[in-house]
């Protein structure tokens, strides 16, 4: 045996080895290191023939109780890091189930339905109903009963769209106050949004359009319900408290009729340039008026004991205010070149 190598010196060398080995191959060096063929136990071991009788027996005793040892430990701690390598795989290939998903974009309203639908939830809460009729209308709802007969010159004010059996697309939700009327009868009060459609096509007009419809029947309606309904819908819709213009108007199915503007949302009217109201302070945002005596009598109600009043927003203009869009088309329109000449810019909408 060399003189400068002992039993317990070994020993603590492989014990010292193995505390530090972290990994499998680590293990492997230390195992050839050890017991391999030119391993320090084997070189022991060898030199054993050498020994002096008296401690032969003795020292090769001595020898194979080292060599256990260290098998055993070497298979030991080779089960240990190959369980701990194999729950480390096992938790970072694991899937929490708990963790928040990565979420996917959503699509929203269009802004002219966000608008129908808030204005409809505002009405909804002063007590009227959503109603609805058909975009293909008879010329008798959408004009007759109105109070606009064949050669009424108010029919001038709406180009129409026939269809040859006589029927047209409805020029405005107005025909829907008629139908409600002969459906519920009074007290009544509805909203009714939906398209209209008219022959107009410019960077301001559309072919189609919508406008929401309001009809309140009542028994001595006065005309100041019809300024308080309009101005706490317009608040609550714009969030704030703004001025109000009525202007003295004609509409042949209400009597008197008006036409109602806001202050505008954009300036309130202190910038001489603005490019929403173009300096007039003042953006027109619905016609209005006390539903003429005729229209209630078309609808079969008696006008000697129900008035009431009657309005028309177009939903357009007011989405566009609201959400900063400058440029109609970009309502109606595919086109995302227009999306940079919005008045709120790209994010507006
Ligand atoms: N129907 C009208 C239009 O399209 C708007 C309107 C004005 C509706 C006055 C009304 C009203 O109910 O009273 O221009």
């Amino acid at each position: 045996m060399p003189e400068d190598i002992n039993i317990s010196t070994v020993r603590d060398s492989f014990r010292e080895s193995l505390a530090s080995a972290k990994s499998l191959q680590e293990l492997d060096e230390i195992r050839v290191k050890f017991t391999g063929k030119k391993g320090t136990l084997t070189q022991l071991l060898r030199s054993l023939g050498k020994l002096p009788p008296e401690i032969r027996k003795s020292t090769g005793q001595e020898l194979n109780t080292l060599r256990d040892e260290i098998e055993q430990s070497l298979e030991l701690t080779g089960k240990k890091i190959r369980d701990t390598e194999n729950e480390n795989q096992e938790f970072s290939q694991r899937i929490d189930v708990t963790l928040p998903s990565k979420g996917r974009k959503s699509g929203a309203f269009h802004p002219v339905l966000q608008t129908m639908h808030e204005i409809a939830d505002i009405m909804q809460g002063l007590g009227y109903s959503v109603a609805s009729g058909p975009e293909i209308e008879e010329d008798y709802y959408n004009f007759e009963c109105l109070n606009v007969p064949a050669w009424h010159p108010a029919r001038d004010m709406q180009d129409t769209f026939y269809f040859p059996d006589g029927t047209l697309l409805r020029t405005h939700t107005s025909p829907v106050q008629i139908r409600s009327m002969l459906k519920y009868g009074a007290p009544l009060r509805i909203v009714c949004p939906g398209k209209v459609y008219r022959r107009d096509n410019d960077t301001t007009h559309s072919p189609m359009f919508n406008q929401m419809e309001g009809l309140l029947v009542d028994k001595n309606v006065p005309f100041s319900v019809m300024k308080g309904t309009m101005s706490e819908m317009l608040n609550a819709f714009f969030g704030k408290s703004l001025r109000y213009r009525f202007r003295a108007s004609y509409f042949p199915f209400t009597e008197p009729s008006m036409e109602l503007d806001i202050e505008c949302v954009e300036c309130s009217g202190h910038n001489p340039h603005c490019r929403v109201c173009h300096g007039t302070g003042w953006l027109e945002v619905a016609g209005m008026g006390m539903v003429h005596p005729n229209v209630i009598r078309a609808g079969k109600i008696d006008p000697d004991e129900f008035n009431g009043f009657a309005f028309g927003i177009g939903l357009d203009r007011m989405a566009m205010l609201k959400y900063g869009i400058g440029d109609l088309r970009l309502l109606f329109d595919g086109n995302v070149s227009y999306f940079m000449s919005g008045f709120g810019g790209a994010e507006s909408c």
